[in-house]
């Protein structure tokens, strides 16, 4: 039972468009939520959508995907094997701004007369525009039309346009496009841990700045991290009334500043192209010489100058048709819903398609909260997406992932373990957790990349990255888990416990035998083990380099199996559902009645230790392995658990709602299964947790897909084929998605009576409809019967 109402952006101001989100109006009040809601980036660079004229402004900067600050974590009372360096991303120089002034007078949406506004974030064209018509006071009316787009080809580059026009009258225009470095840059310390720290010294110090005709370019090393990184602007000028041109640079400000005399219909238009490149986000030795990175950043600016903003548009374009060939969702009958399905799946391109070598923070790069940290949303809830729909980039995740092995093995050392352990929340692989309660001690996070590993290769059939980097993450996290728990002998045989771990929900830690995590490492143990075994058998080469990279040992795979054939999952036999965890039904029941609405998200107004004394959940625990292990629940049993879970439930975790909808759906709870697809859909576009301000929630945003795909287009791929079992929920006329199935692309269109399989590629696939299997050919489209009970009734959509 969610504790949030929906109340957010009227559709006055937002009205619905089924291919971009839309502003109409200049509101002050939604300033931060807009800032993020607007965003662009492209997984790499990220900028929150500041007015260009830089004011007024919640939090701004660029955010670069790595880009950090370290800081001692200071534990008043240390103890052994606990995280010491703190990591957060911090603010690069904003590279879309341009002050403007006319007659002097200086444009601010504030105070200016502002007689129209319409923002525009387009999914197809992957712009930010804005148009907006300003009367001065003398009673000169301009034409400011701006456009902005974070390159999802070009990893380093941003492009914008400022373009001003005179409506009538003369008028002495300036126009000052900047690069400025904002380290003032507010983050406000409020005392919510969610959001990012604040630091009292310079973080960005200069390394360098240069200007050269019109571009200037500076670079940096962050003062503790240690990173080096540069940035550059360089302008194509157009317009007939240029009088004056001066381009400067210094370590706070790179800026060309343009002048013109102008006359009625006259307009000045400026091109800006920006350019990013950082060190490794973990350097070893040295990290790049500034100077290098400059260089870099001239030959973005370089490209992007001789190329020009129509080919670069045009290339973001036919990106995102790609995009949207493989990707889109479509919802017929529901414009509301349609256009915040598709602003979801927007933001997850934005945050992954050059996330390339680096991780996919909890925010994107909307904003800085959760210090721009990597955790297992990205191998959980945007995965998915990704592996059924660009597998390319599930893959240089999962890569990015192999890449912290070293790192994870560390750790595992350091908390006393064997195999390797993954940071609960990193930037450069170590564990950034301070609060190892609800940190560290989330060991699931192996399993959960684990589980990424096979879900990637199932649906993909690429075992060569099986074969080279799976495997080894599949040994060194089930020789944690083999390690982490012990057997017990019992009347009824030996049983494996795992104790001392926290699960998914925040709300109960250091607990005993959670349930999820209890069925996440049986599987991580079980499919070690016959990856080990395949290797063994198919290919003894790549099994050879494994055992020198891992000094593997027979009897371990032994043990693996014997410990997953032996994994304990509580089960009480009176209520007939899997308790969380071995004690969690010994706690009091939370008193709902009792504590106001006000008083949620509950971590931020009780101490933890209340909070774990009482059976109330963040985020879905339970729940959550019903749906990633649907086959070791029968029907029954899933809806006991869902119906015991439900009203626990605080989702104080915007991962909740997605899970809880899929789960309801599978359970024919109609009413549920879109309730809380409603409120996950709207999750940040009517700022249902309250604080869309601080970023756009990734995870949230891949949990749409994963209730579309999985909820309502019923597909559960635990079994040989993928089967489906759609509910159509009934103010929906149709639901339509694309699946990449072995590099072949499956589009499912269900409506109301039947469901249609159409298959794009040359070989023949095998699926189930409804539990029965059926071959399809390709280009022949498939129509299958819906069993009329399984459409879904809400009560209200
Ligand atoms: C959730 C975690 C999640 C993190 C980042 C927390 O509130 O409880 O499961 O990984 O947010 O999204």
């Amino acid at each position: 039972m969610l504790q949030r109402d929906i109340v957010g952006l009227p559709t006055s101001i937002y009205p619905p468009d089924p291919w971009a989100l839309v502003e109409q109006e200049f509101t002050p009040r939604y300033l931060a939520e807009t800032e993020s809601i607007f965003a662009i980036g492209n997984g790499f660079i990220g900028m929150r959508a500041v007015p260009e004229e830089g004011r007024p402004y919640v939090e701004r900067g660029a955010l670069i995907n790595g880009l950090h600050e370290q800081w001692p974590i200071h534990h008043p009372e240390h103890a052994f094997g606990f995280a010491e360096v703190g990591q957060t991303i911090i603010a690069a120089p904003d590279p879309r701004r341009f002050h403007l002034y006319v007659d002097d007078e200086p444009l601010d949406l504030r105070h200016g007369d502002i007689r129209t506004y319409v923002r525009r974030l387009d999914f197809r064209t992957g712009q930010l525009t804005r148009t907006i018509e300003w009367r001065l006071p003398t009673g000169v009316r301009v034409r400011v039309t701006s456009a902005a787009l974070t390159s999802l080809v070009q990893r380093h580059l941003v492009a914008a346009r400022y373009e001003v026009e005179v409506l009538d009258g003369n008028a002495h225009v300036v126009v000052s496009s900047q690069l400025r470095n904002v380290q003032e840059d507010a983050r406000s310390d409020d005392g919510d841990p969610r959001k990012a720290k604040g630091f009292d010294h310079e973080v960005l110090v200069g390394e360098g700045a240069r200007a050269d005709g019109r571009r200037s370019v500076l670079s940096y090393r962050v003062a503790q991290s240690g990173m080096t990184m540069a940035c550059g602007i360089d302008h194509l000028v157009d317009g007939d009334a240029v009088v004056d041109e001066q381009c400067t640079a210094d370590a706070s400000l790179g800026r060309l500043v343009v002048t013109a005399a102008m006359s009625s219909g006259q307009r000045l238009g400026i091109t800006k192209f920006a350019a990013f490149h950082t060190s490794a986000v973990n350097h070893e030795g040295m990290p790049t010489h500034p100077q290098r990175l400059a260089d870099r950043c001239d030959r973005t600016l370089d490209r992007a100058i001789g190329r020009g903003w129509e080919e670069i548009a045009a290339e973001q374009e036919a990106y995102l048709e790609r995009f949207w060939d493989t990707a889109d969702v479509d919802v017929q009958g529901n414009p509301t819903v349609c256009q915040a399905i598709r602003w979801s799946l927007f933001q997850v391109c934005q945050a992954t398609a050059r996330a390339d070598s680096r991780g996919i923070p909890a925010k994107g790069l909307t904003g800085s909260a959760y210090e721009g940290h990597y955790f297992w949303d990205a191998e959980i809830y945007v995965l998915p997406f990704l592996i059924y729909t660009n597998p390319l980039l599930a893959r240089n995740a999962l890569r990015f992932r192999h890449g912290m092995l070293d790192a994870a093995r560390r750790r595992a050392r350091q908390v006393n373990q064997k195999g390797a352990l993954f940071p609960w929340r990193t930037i450069t692989g170590e564990e950034a957790s301070a609060f190892f309660e609800a940190g560290t001690a989330q060991y699931h996070i192996n399993a959960d990349i684990s589980h990424a590993v096979m879900k990637y290769t199932q649906v993909t059939g690429d075992e060569d990255f099986l074969a080279e980097c799976g495997a080894e993450m599949l040994v060194e996290t089930a020789r944690l888990y083999a390690d982490l728990g012990f057997f017990r002998q019992g009347d009824d045989g030996e049983t494996f416990h795992i104790h001392g771990v926290t699960g998914p929900d925040e709300y109960t830690t250091v607990v005993d035998d959670n349930a999820y995590t209890n069925l996440m490492a049986a599987a991580n143990l079980r499919d070690a083990a016959s990856t080990v075994e395949w290797l063994r058998t198919d290919r003894p080469e790549d099994h050879a380099r494994l055992l020198r990279r891992t000094d593997l040992r027979d009897e371990e795979v032994l043990h693996w199996r014997r410990a997953a054939e032996a994994m304990y999952v509580p089960y009480d036999e009176d209520l007939g559902i899997t308790p969380q965890d071995a004690h969690f039904l010994d706690l009091q029941r939370w008193d709902f009645e009792g504590v106001p609405r006000e008083k949620y998200p509950l971590l931020l107004h009780f101490h933890p230790l209340v909070i774990y004394r009482y059976q109330v959940i963040k985020q879905a625990d339970v729940v959550l392995a019903m749906f990633l292990h649907d086959d070791w629940f029968d029907p029954e049993h899933q809806a006991r658990n869902f119906d015991y879970y439900d009203p626990l439930t605080t989702g104080d975790s915007s991962l909740s709602t997605a899970i809880q909808s899929i789960v309801a759906a599978r359970i024919g709870n109609d009413a549920k299964a879109i309730e809380y697809f409603r409120y996950g859909v709207f999750m940040d576009l009517a700022n249902v947790a309250g604080n869309t301000g601080d970023g756009v929630h990734i995870a949230a945003a891949g949990g749409v897909w994963l209730s579309i795909v999985h909820g309502f287009g019923g597909l559960t791929d635990t079994g040989d084929q993928p089967d489906f079992w759609p509910r159509l929920p009934s103010s929906w006329d149709g639901l339509a998605f694309n699946l990449t199935v072995r590099g072949q692309l499956l589009r499912v269109e269900v409506s109301r009576h039947e469901t249609v399989y159409t298959l794009r590629g040359d070989e023949p696939m095998e699926i189930c409809h409804q539990g029965v299997p059926t071959v399809l050919q390709p280009e022949m489209p498939t129509v299958m019967e819906l069993h009329p009970t399984l459409t879904v009734h809400p009560q209200e959509d």
